[in-house]
Parts: structure tokens; sequence; C-alpha cells
């Protein structure tokens, strides 16, 4: 008899390091559209000052905004600096600012304007003799939709996109969600980006698959042993999702008014983290086949057909109420929003996967503003104790087992057992194995920006499930569009209207409390 091997290689390299090339060895531009925008400010300059207080990025690097706004190097630096105090994971200092700041440049002009690319090629040209970036190309297009067409056209042609064979340098395109406001428009926005990019150049960004514990579910789900045996309808009763904000609209009301949060939720962050709970075993960790599986998942959901839109999805829109004790206005008393609105700033529903794995569990998912707190979750509920020894006693049933992996705030994951309280009688009760990770994760950004620059797909999501994730959040749009009626109101600082507890009534369930 052979003894099992019980190797520890806590060093052991990851095998992706063999694939990708190191963040400090690759030198690039990169250009950010819309760089002095909101997105900018807040997440992409304090992202990329980070990693450079990590000693991340490459010395052969210049990082060049481009927009209308009228600024010079320096005032973009300025700006720059502005976002680093205000939303950087870690603080400015002098020594890292000094290393940063030479590398933020400008370029004034219009997205829509050929002769500017010119100026921006010029540019670039010149930078790339500076710091020696090789001719490679990041263009991260930081704006609205309806802008994409102009910028990939124009780049287009001022013949500043390299074929994807790498020869000349690499181009590489960052798109920014959403893509599309519809099934149509993001076939639309694809096909545009097509004429100009090969796939294998175009980066979309879902910023949820760069949150650590997102990225870490795979490796929950196929680094260990003891889970994936029993990840499947045989031992799993339902699964649960819940992305819950306390922040109102805040000050994106003509977006968001315009969305609403089946689109800016649903469609984008919450299937994608349905897919990394749902989705097979990947062949391999290349981008493809990660993508491939994922893309499977999608592609299952059971169509929500007309009839049934009522049955399984709630919306609801807030109102006036109490957000961590402070009184908050109702969507509608918001800034800039039309005073009979019928975004829904809320959103529940049931959907299955029907495969193999999941036949007859339902995943119930929801998302919403003015909750009362930040907190999004993954709830796995495993079936119940047979009504057997501990759980003879029909009036007092056992809590189900529940691995809650915690998405943020307090990354980590909590399972919860049913445990004997000590002492002389014999009562049981639930108590959670908790662990929480605790350590200064990067931010999602700084993830995915690293991820590009070394040219990495796996975490940037496909043309297919982009339009697959549509075609699942059209048909409920489409019959919430034909309805007459209005979103069901629920009061700010409340876990959304009461229908949303009912979906889960009806099937003898009930949301977790978080
Ligand atoms: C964005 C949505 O994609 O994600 C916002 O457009 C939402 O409406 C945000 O507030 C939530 O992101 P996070 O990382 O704060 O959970």
């Amino acid at each position: 008899m052979t003894e099992k091997s019980n190797h520890h290689a806590p060093s052991a390299p990851h095998p992706l390091d063999a694939l990708h090339p190191k963040l400090h060895d690759v030198p690039c531009l990169l250009v950010i559209f819309g760089g002095a925008g909101d997105l900018s400010h807040r997440k992409l300059l304090p992202a990329l000052y980070n990693l450079t207080l990590e000693g991340e990025l490459p010395k052969e690097f210049a990082i060049v905004g481009f927009s209308m706004e009228k600024l010079d190097d320096d005032a973009y630096r300025e700006f720059a600096r502005g976002g680093i105090e205000k939303f950087s994971r870690q603080k400015l200092t002098d020594e890292a600012w000094a290393k940063f700041a030479p590398m933020l440049h400008f370029v004034s002009g219009s997205f829509a304007e050929a002769k500017d690319y010119l100026k921006l090629r010029d540019r670039l040209k010149a930078l790339d003799g500076e710091v020696g970036a090789r001719g490679n190309r990041i263009y991260y297009f930081a704006v609205p939709p309806a802008f994409i067409d102009d910028c990939s056209g124009n780049l287009s042609a001022a013949e500043m996109i390299a074929p994807p064979d790498g020869a000349h340098g690499f181009t590489r395109a960052v798109v920014e969600k959403p893509v599309g406001h519809d099934l149509a428009s993001a076939i639309e926005i694809n096909s545009e980006l097509a004429k100009h990019f090969d796939e294998s150049q175009i980066f979309r960004i879902d910023h949820y698959l760069g949150k650590e514990t997102v990225e870490n579910l795979m490796v929950l789900r196929f680094a260990n042993t003891i889970f994936e045996p029993i990840w499947s309808a045989r031992y799993i009763d339902h699964v649960q999702i819940t992305v819950a904000e306390q922040e109102g609209v805040g000050t994106r009301a003509d977006y968001y008014d315009r969305a609403g949060a089946l689109r800016d939720m649903v469609q984008s962050h919450i299937l994608q983290v349905l897919c990394m709970i749902a989705s097979e075993p990947p062949r391999s960790t290349h981008a493809d086949a990660v993508r491939d599986s994922k893309l499977d998942v999608i592609r299952s959901l059971r169509t929500i057909e007309p009839a049934d839109v009522e049955r399984l999805t709630v919306r609801g829109q807030y109102v006036e109420g109490l957000s961590g004790g402070e009184k908050v206005p109702g969507y509608l008393e918001e800034p800039h929003i039309p005073p009979d609105s019928k975004t829904e700033t809320f959103v529940a529903l049931k959907c299955h996967v029907e495969n193999w794995r999941w036949a007859g569990v339902p995943f119930y998912l929801r998302t919403g503003k003015r909750l009362p707190k930040r907190a999004s979750e993954i709830d796995i509920f495993f079936n119940s104790v047979p009504r057997i020894l501990y759980n003879a006693r029909p009036a007092a049933p056992l809590t189900p087992n529940v691995l809650a992996i915690r998405i943020q705030p307090d990354e980590g994951l909590a399972l919860k057992i049913i445990s004997k309280v000590p002492g002389q009688t014999l009562r049981l009760t639930p108590v959670d194995v908790d662990f929480h990770y605790k350590t200064a994760s990067p931010e999602a950004y700084e993830t995915l920006l690293s991820d590009v620059i070394v040219g990495d797909q796996t975490l940037f999501m496909r043309r297919d499930a982009v339009e697959a994730a549509w075609r699942f959040v059209q048909p409920i749009l489409d019959q919430w569009e034909r309805s007459a009626e209005a979103p069901v109101p629920y009061a700010a600082g409340s876990w959304g209207p009461t229908e949303s507890a009912l979906l889960l009534a009806r099937d003898g369930r009930a949301w977790r409390n978080l």
C-alpha cells in the first residue's frame, strides 16, 4: 500500500507566474480617455499610485490623461494628487509621490476630433522615446459608452492601433462597464470595438472580478478538496447573493436613472459572482478556459419568461427613511431625478442554473441602494439534516449549515455548524467557524490594472459573456417596460420591499440576516 503524499509547499510558484510576465517587466504607455474625469480621480489614479508605492509599476511607464479639460502636465498632477489624498488605500508619501508625479502627463483634446488624435499620437511617440515603452499602448476608455465608437474609430484612423500579433508592440483597450444599455446596444458597441481591436486586445472591466474575495472564490472551490464534492444540488438547498449598499444614488443621478439596479448591478457584478459560484471546474487556469466555464453558467440560466417576471422578480424604489440614524430623502426627491421616475433602486430575483449540477437549486439575488448597511455576501445554504437523531423533534428543527462568503466589508468566510452547548444537558446551537482575511487587500482597480499591463484577460469579460448576460436580463427589462406598474416603495434604511421577503417566504425560506 502506498502512503498518501503529504507535501507542504508553501512557497510553490503559482502556475500563472510562469505564464505571465511580471508587472515591472512590461514597458508601456497607459492613456486614459476621460483622464480628468471622476473614475480617474477616485479609482484609476489612486490605484496606479498604490502600485507605484509597492514598486510594482514598470520603470518604462507613463500615464497620459486625454480629455477636453484645458490642463497641462502640472495641473494634471495636482488633479491626481487631490484624488490620491482623498481616495487612496495607502497614504500619500513624499517619496512615492516624487516617483509617481513625473509619470503623469496630459493631452487636452476632444474624443470626436480626428486632429486631436494626431496631437496625442505625437505626444505618445515622444514619451515612448523618453521612457522606452517599445510601442506598447494601453487605451483605457473611462468614458460613457456613446464615446467608445469615436475613440476607437479615431485611434484606428490615426493608425494608433497595432495588430494583435505584437510585432510592433501591443495595443490593448480597456472598456468600462456598462457595455451597452440593453442587448442591442451592447452588440453594437462590441461590433464597433471588433472593427478596430481583436478580442484578445479588449479588456472589459467588471470591477467586482478584481475584488480579492471574488477572485478567491475559484481558489476556495478548486484549491481545496472539501468543497467541490458537496458543491451541487445533492447537498445544497439554495444560494443567496446579496450586494447591499447604504449609499443612495449620490451624484450619479443622470446615469443611474437611465440604468436602474438590474442593469447597474445584476447584469454585470452579480451575474459574474454567480458564475464564479456555479461554474464547472475550468480545464486550466488559462483566461479562456476560466471564461468558457463561466459562460456556460450564464448560458444555462433559465430564461425568465414575461409571464413569470412578476412572480420571480421584485423591483423597489426607496422613499424617505433613516440611514445610519439620519433622515434621508427618497429617490424621487434626490437632485436631478425626475419626480415620476420608475427606475428601480432595488431588485430581488429568483433564478435557476439549468444543468446537472444545479437542477432544482434556486439562486436568489438581491441588490439595492439605501439598504441598512454596505454588505456583499454569498450564502450557500446546505440541505437540512435528516429528521432523525438530533433533528427528530418536529417542533425544533436544526438550522441547516450555511457557508457565508463575505465579499465586503470584512472579507472572509463563516461556516455555520451545529454544536453542543457545554453542560450536562444536551442542547444544540448553531455556531460560526469564522475566518477574516484581515490583510490589506489591494483595491479591485489595482489588481485589474496590473492584469491589463501583463495581458491577463482572466478577470475581464469576454464579448460572449457580456451579451449572454444581457440576454438573461432583457426579458425582465422588457416586461417591466411594458407593465404600467411602478416599483414598490421601501423605506431608506430597510432591507427592501416586503415583496422581497415574500419571494423567499413562498418557498419556505428567508434571506439571511446580514
Ligand atoms: C458600480 C455601480 O459598478 O458599482 C454603482 O455602478 C455601485 O452603482 C458600485 O455603487 C458598487 O461598487 P462597490 O465596489 O462599492 O461595491
